[in-house]
């Protein structure tokens, strides 16, 4: 793994968004792997920007989202389609018919996870896989237990991760209890992973992840496994890593 600590905001920022950049333009057909979330939003406003001064086009560029809620509409506020739509793809170039999100919405949610993984295989690997982390170590909504699926499936979302999330509704009591998301496996697929990390309250689980043992209990720490990962961390979450 390749570990970077930033001490300011647009290093951090910068460095993500140039490594996209210069993954698309020298593939401009490139398959990006992303994630929602607030980690990322600084990063969208950065390609947002050198997208509308002509530094890079998503034009040819296909990207697949790793999960979405089980039960909001497509348009409601805190949906990840909503997200994407609103923090990046609305701004940018790309063929909006090229972006895939699981559909949470689906009659049949075992089909709709099948149909997002045979898609995966079908089209994949990714070139670049975009990842947060939870605050209990998951990847997507990967929750930690003692077993990890490894294709798409419909997790049920742990307390933490509700209450964490709940900043974003008006109460805990609309966040959904179920998402899709895509499995450890499907992740572990991509070419080349880019981890991001924000904020002192990510400290602990940054250091757990990338030096602790690789345990289902930690589903990120399973990235220690992967050829090719790159990891940012804002000095907040970099504190064991100075
Ligand atoms: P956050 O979420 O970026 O909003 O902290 C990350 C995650 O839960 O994967």
């Amino acid at each position: 793994m390749n570990i970077y600590t930033f001490q300011n905001e647009s290093g951090f920022v910068q460095t993500a968004a140039g490594i996209i950049a210069s993954l698309v333009n020298t593939n401009p057909r490139a398959k990006l792997g992303l994630a929602t979330g607030s980690t990322p939003v600084g990063l969208y406003a950065k390609l947002i920007e050198m997208n509308k001064e002509g530094l890079v086009s998503f034009k040819g560029v296909t990207t697949y989202n790793l999960d979405e809620y089980v039960g909001l509409p497509d348009n409601h506020s805190e949906s990840y389609r909503t997200f994407m739509n609103e923090k990046l793809f609305k701004h940018i170039d790309i063929n909006l018919a090229q972006t895939f999100i699981p559909n949470g919405n689906a009659a049949d949610l075992e089909e709709e996870c099948r149909r997002y993984d045979r898609m995966l295989e079908e089209n994949g690997p990714v070139d670049l896989q975009l990842l947060g982390i939870g605050h209990n170590g998951h990847i997507g909504f990967n929750e930690p237990g003692e077993t990890l699926h490894s294709g798409t499936h419909v997790t049920t979302l742990q307390e933490k991760t509700r209450t964490a999330n709940a900043r974003f509704f008006s109460s805990i009591e609309e966040v959904p209890t179920h998402a899709i998301t895509m499995g450890v496996a499907s992740i572990m697929k991509a070419r080349q992973i880019m981890l991001l990390i924000r904020g002192e309250d990510k400290a602990e689980i940054a250091r757990r992840a990338l030096t602790g043992p690789i345990t289902t209990e930690c589903p990120a720490s399973l990235l220690q496994c992967h050829p090719n990962v790159v990891v940012l961390l804002d000095q907040g979450a970099g504190r064991y890593f100075k």
